[in-house]
């Protein structure tokens, strides 16, 4: 009976140090259709175990006035961090804080993947909101898998690609998304 209080204490110790883990950025480069270079900062919000990604133009357009181009843009970001030693972590999701407005049949949706570099797995998550409907401010949430984590304990690179799409199914119907200004990308940790 001891032994097992003490594994017990051991544990939850464990789960505490882990959760006390910090996370930081040492660089962010940003390229694609729905961001130019400069356009997007990244924090780490080490209260909530994410990572906050601010974009300052990212939209996607669709209607009888808009190209095809208009309705699928994306934004790649490189971003570089640095990994306490023994553990590793992992996305888990990204909650995107958007404002759409799309009429009959109009979808638009959001997607996210990441990998790190040098590695071949890349998680994804997607999801979307079908017209007529339209928001000020909703937040769409991409659960993200597989669980792919990072190196243990050492710098390391992640790309994490967001794109956003307004499809009205070549209908002159119109729908727009925006994300009005932050991904979160919450994290986990591991030992390793
Ligand atoms: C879209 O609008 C144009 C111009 O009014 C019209 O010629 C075309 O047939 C419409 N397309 C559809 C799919 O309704
Ligand atoms: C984005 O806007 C929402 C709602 O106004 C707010 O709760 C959130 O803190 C904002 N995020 C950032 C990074 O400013």
């Amino acid at each position: 009976m001891p032994s097992m209080i003490s594994q017990l204490a051991v544990l939850s110790a464990l789960l505490l140090q882990a959760a006390a883990q910090t996370l930081s950025i040492s660089s962010v480069g940003a390229i694609g259709t729905g961001c130019s270079p400069g356009t997007v900062k990244a924090h780490v919000n080490q209260a909530d175990q994410s990572v906050s990604l601010q974009f300052s133009n990212f939209r996607a357009d669709t209607g009888p006035n808009y190209a095809i181009s208009d309705g699928r843009v994306n934004c790649q970001l490189t971003v570089g961090v640095q990994v306490p030693a023994g553990y590793q972590f992992a996305f888990d999701q990204t909650v995107l804080n958007t404002a759409y407005s799309v009429s009959s049949g109009v979808k638009v949706s959001s997607s996210t993947s990441y990998y790190f570099q040098g590695e071949l797995s890349e998680s994804s998550g997607t999801c979307g909101v079908t017209g007529p409907a339209s928001s000020s401010y909703t937040t769409l949430v991409n659960r993200l898998s597989p669980t792919i984590w990072s190196p243990c304990g050492k710098a390391s690179i992640v790309s994490i690609n967001t794109d956003l799409r307004a499809d009205n199914g070549n209908t002159n119907n119109s729908g727009s998304i925006s994300v009005r200004n932050s991904t979160d990308a919450s994290f986990i940790w591991r030992r390793c």
